[in-house]
This record gives C-alpha cells, sequence and structure tokens, in this order.
C-alpha cells in the first residue's frame, strides 16, 4: 500500500474516496484534506481538462493515488456507467463526498421548466443517482457519505428559487438515504457552507457594479468576521466521513461564519 508523508494523521489510510466536482473550488479542497489525510482518491467532474490538471497537481511521491473521471452529472446514462469504470480504478469506496452544484440566478417569472430541470438533474438528481452507482462498491463494513449543501436550504436570498429548491432538498436526501443506509453502516451526513471564497464567488462578484464594497458589505454580516474559504468546508467534511464521527448520521453542519444565527443582517 502507498506510504503515508510523517507526521500526517493518516485518518483516511487505506481508505478510498470519491469526490465529484473536484476539479476547483470546494470540492477540490475536500479531496485535498481527504489526501492529506490518507485516503486514494477518485475526483470526479465534467471539466475534462481541469479534472486532469487538479489530478496531475496533487499526485505526489509516497502519497495515495489521485484518479479522476470525467462525467456529465446531469446525465442518468452516464452515472449508470460510473461503477463500472470506478471499480477498473479502485477495489472499493468507502467515502463519497456529492460535492457538484451550479447555480441559476433568476427572479421568479423568469425560470424556464428546462433550467429548473437542469439544475435538479444536477444538484439534487445527480447525487442520489451516484450514491445508488456506487454504493455497490462500499465495503460489508459500511462507509461515509456526506451532501454538500448550502445556507440557501434554509434562508431564501433573491433569485435563488431553483439552487434553494435543490438544497433543501438535499437535507431530505441526507436525512432520508441516513434511514436506509444504516443497516449498512454506511453514515450519511451534509454540511450547508455559507459564502465561500471560490471560483463561483469570483464570477458572482463580477458581475455587480461594486464588487469590493458588496465582498465588504457581506463580510461585515458574519459574526466571525470573514468570508469561509473552501478548506473551512473542506475541514467538516473530513469529519464528518471520518472514524470520529462514527455515531453521527442523518445531520446537516452548518459552515457559515455564524452568518445565519443573526435575527437581522
Ligand atoms: P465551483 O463552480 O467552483 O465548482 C463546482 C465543480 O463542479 C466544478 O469543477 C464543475 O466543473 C463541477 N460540475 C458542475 N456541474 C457539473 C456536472 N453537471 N457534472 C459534473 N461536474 C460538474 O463551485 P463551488 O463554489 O466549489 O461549489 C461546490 C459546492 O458547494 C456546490 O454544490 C455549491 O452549490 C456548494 N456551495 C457553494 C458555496 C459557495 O459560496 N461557493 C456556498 C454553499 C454551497
Amino acid at each position: 500500500m502507498e506510504q503515508s508523508e510523517p507526521g500526517m494523521s493518516g485518518e483516511f489510510r487505506g481508505l478510498v474516496a470519491v469526490v465529484t466536482g473536484a476539479a476547483q473550488g470546494i470540492g477540490r479542497a475536500i479531496a485535498e484534506e481527504l489526501h492529506t489525510h490518507g485516503a486514494r482518491l477518485v475526483l470526479m467532474d465534467c471539466n475534462a481538462a481541469k479534472v486532469a490538471a487538479t489530478a496531475a497537481a496533487m499526485r505526489q511521491p509516497r502519497r495515495p493515488a489521485v484518479d479522476f473521471v470525467v462525467v456529465e452529472l446531469a446525465d442518468p446514462t452516464a452515472i449508470e456507467a460510473l461503477a463500472e469504470e470506478i471499480a477498473l480504478l479502485v477495489p472499493k469506496v468507502d467515502v463519497l463526498v456529492n460535492n457538484a452544484g451550479i447555480e441559476l440566478d433568476l427572479p421568479f417569472g423568469q425560470i424556464s421548466a428546462a433550467a429548473f430541470d437542469h439544475l435538479m438533474a444536477v444538484n439534487l438528481r445527480a447525487p442520489l443517482l451516484v450514491a445508488q452507482a456506487l454504493a455497490g462498491l462500499f465495503p460489508a463494513t459500511g462507509g461515509a457519505i456526506v451532501n454538500v449543501s448550502s445556507i440557501h436550504a434554509t434562508h431564501a436570498f433573491a433569485n435563488s428559487i431553483p439552487y434553494a429548491c435543490s438544497k433543501a432538498g438535499m437535507v431530505a436526501l441526507t436525512r432520508n438515504m441516513a434511514l436506509e443506509l444504516a443497516p449498512r453502516r454506511i453514515r450519511v451526513n451534509g454540511v450547508s457552507p455559507g459564502y465561500i471564497d471560490t471560483p463561483l464567488w469570483d464570477v458572482w462578484l463580477r458581475s455587480v457594479p461594486d464588487p469590493e464594497e458588496l465582498a465588504a458589505q457581506i463580510e461585515a454580516q458574519h459574526p466571525l468576521g470573514r468570508r469561509g474559504l473552501p478548506a473551512d468546508v473542506a475541514a467538516c467534511v473530513a469529519f464528518l466521513a471520518s472514524p470520529k464521527a462514527a455515531w453521527v448520521t442523518g445531520t446537516n453542519l452548518v459552515v457559515d461564519g455564524g452568518l445565519t444565527i443573526r435575527a437581522h443582517p
């Protein structure tokens, strides 16, 4: 088996983790965190060039292997083929992180059926279908699934109806999968990040007239005084996926610097 670097905690040593949407942003940070602590990885993404570059950047001597699969998660047929593809790369799957997600910034009245369905397919249907496709690769001793939801699941923001519905659905998906997979010792938990500094955030900031003012405003709304980093989310996902959370299933951990505990921003 691959050697871990001295000093690594190795909580995931000997374990295989599959992370969706791992080419960049939060997914990449989650993959890096699990890898640092000993996991062998399969990165999944629809962006072939980027996921290949991310996997190449993560590969290091004396660290567990990093493989990747290119998949369009809106396509159920492509998801069906995943188990076979992944079984060619790794002998089992111990951890699945359903992280891939997209946003749609449209006001009520302008949301088409096609746009709604596409967002739901990627953000909500795919996590279920990927889990179903890979469940047979989990060992009999069990494993862990972590779903990346959002504070939009519980709080309303402008122009966010489809995204919020998908993320609220994900919290229900987490709870219900946790119940059905408990007999197989597969724990299912979720995280709800707040504002996290990723390429998604950059795209959004670039779309407003004064990005700096908006960024400052948002940071001031956080009791902990800053926006989140991908590593903040990755640490929580790693905890939920790790044996330290052996008695935790069906829960959803809010990771938002206290943003949503305030009565008024
Ligand atoms: P991102 O846009 O930086 O990265 C998303 C990754 O998923 C990309 O590599 C992209 O290629 C991949 N992806 C997107 N659609 C896909 C598809 N159909 N098939 C396969 N791969 C696909 O996003 P970010 O910010 O890292 O977000 C990751 C997750 O965290 C998402 O589920 C998002 O909704 C959630 N989230 C993000 C927050 C933020 O402030 N950035 C806050 C709360 C939740």
